[in-house]
């Protein structure tokens, strides 16, 4: 393999930087030559491809987003778009490409695979909804920062003997509100794939103040049926009955904005490090990943479409100790 390719694509997510850096200088170490191409799928298809070298991707480790910059390209989603990226491939010379990011990110990779092209796909996006892998690069660090939120609003909460909610991104995923509950010690947790209504959200709380606690904590996961704003407008127009009000943080795109945590930086290391190899080795098609703390991979085709379900076991611990 003389030319490896590299691309960040979709929803940036704390570690990419890392994993860039990994790629780089692991193909490097394997006597290849490094395209780094910028605006993920948008800049496949016009060409935008800087050769890379070591030096390209020094101080970038511990930075957040990505340094090749990244789009939602929805020119890649056709089949033209597709052709089109094969042939700047070629016109490059590029013998294998590495794709870092989430669930649409990856489709494309697939996409690519399907056309024959040798690509190896490694998991990142804060959203952790990928099959074939227990964690993304980007969501421990996305978890931190949900979680220093909550802290400090749970002490603002403890002051004044207030409701608050909390909206954390995920798209149709609950992963990060049913984490960011379990560790934030939430009272209530709304996640897409436990559906839930604001008359039960509204009971829970008000049992948790029978239980004689002086402030209540929601984390409602933004994919939810009853999202931060329509729950804040249900107990807005019910305040009379409902008798409490909800003061409404929506942490958005805050979330992906956070330097790498140690955990995001060895994943993106290892995860970019591994690709480059499997390349190498000549293999091709696959997502690489980690499960059960170790490196692994599962064929695109598997996972592509797919959206990892969510342990219910763990939303039922975190109602057990809501007391
Ligand atoms: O997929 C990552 C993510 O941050 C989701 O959690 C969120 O729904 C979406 O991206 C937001 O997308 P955009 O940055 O394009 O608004």
């Amino acid at each position: 393999m003389k030319r490896i390719a590299l691309l960040t694509s979709g929803g940036d997510a704390p570690g990419m930087n890392a994993a860039i850096r990994a790629i780089t200088r692991r193909a490097l170490f394997h006597g290849a030559e490094v395209f780094a191409i910028r605006r993920g799928y948008a800049g496949l298809i016009d060409g935008d491809f800087v050769q890379f070298g070591a030096r390209d991707v020094g101080h970038i480790v511990q930075l957040g987003g990505t340094i090749l910059g990244s789009a939602r390209c929805a020119e890649f989603r056709t089949a033209e778009g597709v052709g089109q990226a094969v042939d700047s491939l070629g016109k490059h010379g590029i013998d294998g490409l590495v794709v870092i990011g989430g669930n649409g990110s990856q489709a494309g990779a697939h996409d690519l695979a399907q056309r024959g092209f040798p690509v190896m796909g490694v998991a990142s996006t804060i959203d952790n909804d990928l099959c074939g892998t227990d964690v993304t690069i980007g969501v421990d660090t996305a978890l931190n920062i949900a979680l220093e939120a909550i802290d400090r609003l749970k002490v603002t909460a403890l002051s004044h003997g207030r409701g608050f909610l909390v909206e954390v991104m995920g798209r149709d995923c609950g992963y990060l509100a049913l984490m960011a509950g379990l560790a934030g010690g939430a009272d209530v947790i709304v996640i897409p794939e436990i559906p839930s209504d604001p008359e039960t959200v509204a009971s829970e709380l008000r049992a948790a103040y029978d239980r004689g606690k002086s402030h209540a904590l929601v984390v409602v996961a933004e994919g939810s049926e009853y999202n931060a704003e329509k729950l804040s407008d249900y107990f807005g127009q019910h305040h009379e009955r409902l008798q409490f009000a909800l003061r409404v943080t929506k942490l958005g795109h805050v979330q992906r904005g956070g330097a790498p945590t140690a955990f995001d930086r060895i994943l993106a290391t290892r995860l970019g490090a591994a690709a480059v190899d499997h390349l190498v080795a000549g293999e091709e098609g696959m997502l690489v990943s980690m499960q059960s703390a170790k490196i692994t991979t599962t064929p695109l085709g598997e996972i592509v479409g797919k959206q990892k379900p969510l342990d219910p076991e763990l939303f039922r611990l975190a109602q057990s100790l809501a007391r």
